[in-house]
């Protein structure tokens, strides 16, 4: 064939080779990144989406401190034995505020990405305590002492505008209550209004049941919220992308 003989030219000609290699190398570049600088963003916005409160994003930093995501991934895949099991596979929206992401590669323990709501606080509590009084064949190390470590949100507000440098749009009020906002969402007779407003769909609760702020009620307050934000009854992805 003619065309294949033009191509012996190139294959028996290393520079020519070197040469027209470097240009379609080149060009495949330039199509694949050069889109990257005009796109204004590249997550689909998605309704309900909203910045951590300032106890979950505690709750948050004690996930990632006890190497929960070691054996725990937050991505549900959009495969349809994932899909059963898990609910509705993640959106790249779902975890645009997280700093790092939690998606992992490795899975000793299920995806927690959807696991908000569905256990109860006790239950969270009593598996955290001692994973095997509730699944009896369970490998997940005990947390008890979450329970006894007390919190005090000296600073969560400076986290807060650190998170913002990077792109999460707290504003200077989320940042100057952040600290009674920490307080109010573990304590079910504060005047949380405000803070739902702030954080819609916040769950505010005493989570473990104890008095005070511990490490196991931000911890619970992160899981409880974990893949709740949007309504997937109503969500429908935007086909113009
Ligand atoms: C050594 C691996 C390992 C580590 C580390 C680990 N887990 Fe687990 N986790 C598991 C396994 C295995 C299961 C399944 C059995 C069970 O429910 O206990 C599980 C189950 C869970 C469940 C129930 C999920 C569901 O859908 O049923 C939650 C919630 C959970 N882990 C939270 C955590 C949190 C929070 C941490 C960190 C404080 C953590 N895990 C650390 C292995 C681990």
């Amino acid at each position: 064939m003619a065309i294949l003989d033009k191509h012996a030219v190139l294959e028996k000609n290393v520079t020519l080779l070197a040469v027209c290699s470097f240009l379609v190398v080149t060009i495949g570049g330039i199509v694949e990144i050069a889109p990257l600088f005009y796109l204004e963003n590249t997550i689909e916005k998605v309704e309900g989406v909203r910045p951590y409160s300032p106890l979950e994003l505690e709750g948050r930093n004690i996930y990632i401190r006890e190497g929960c995501y070691v054996c725990h991934s937050q991505m549900v895949r959009p495969m349809r034995d994932e899909v059963e099991r898990y609910g509705h596979y993640s959106l790249a929206a779902e975890s645009m505020y997280d700093h790092p992401f939690q998606w992992g590669s490795k899975r000793t323990g299920p995806d927690l990405a959807r696991v908000g709501g569905r256990y109860s606080d006790d239950w969270h509590v009593a598996h955290l305590i001692d994973p095997q009084s509730v699944v009896p064949e369970s490998v997940m190390p005990k947390y008890g002492y979450l329970k006894d470590k007390l919190l005090e949100p000296d600073y969560i507000g400076e986290e807060m505008a650190t998170h913002r440098i990077v792109g999460v749009p707290y504003t200077d009020e989320m940042i100057e209550v952040a600290a009674a906002d920490f307080r109010d969402q573990a304590d079910p007779d504060s005047d949380y209004d405000a803070l739902l407003e702030r954080y819609p769909g916040a769950q505010v609760r005493n989570f473990d049941g104890e008095p005070g702020v511990s490490e196991m009620d931000a911890l619970i307050a992160y899981m409880q919220m974990l893949g709740t934000l949007v309504d997937f009854s109503t969500f429908t992805p935007d086909a113009s992308r």
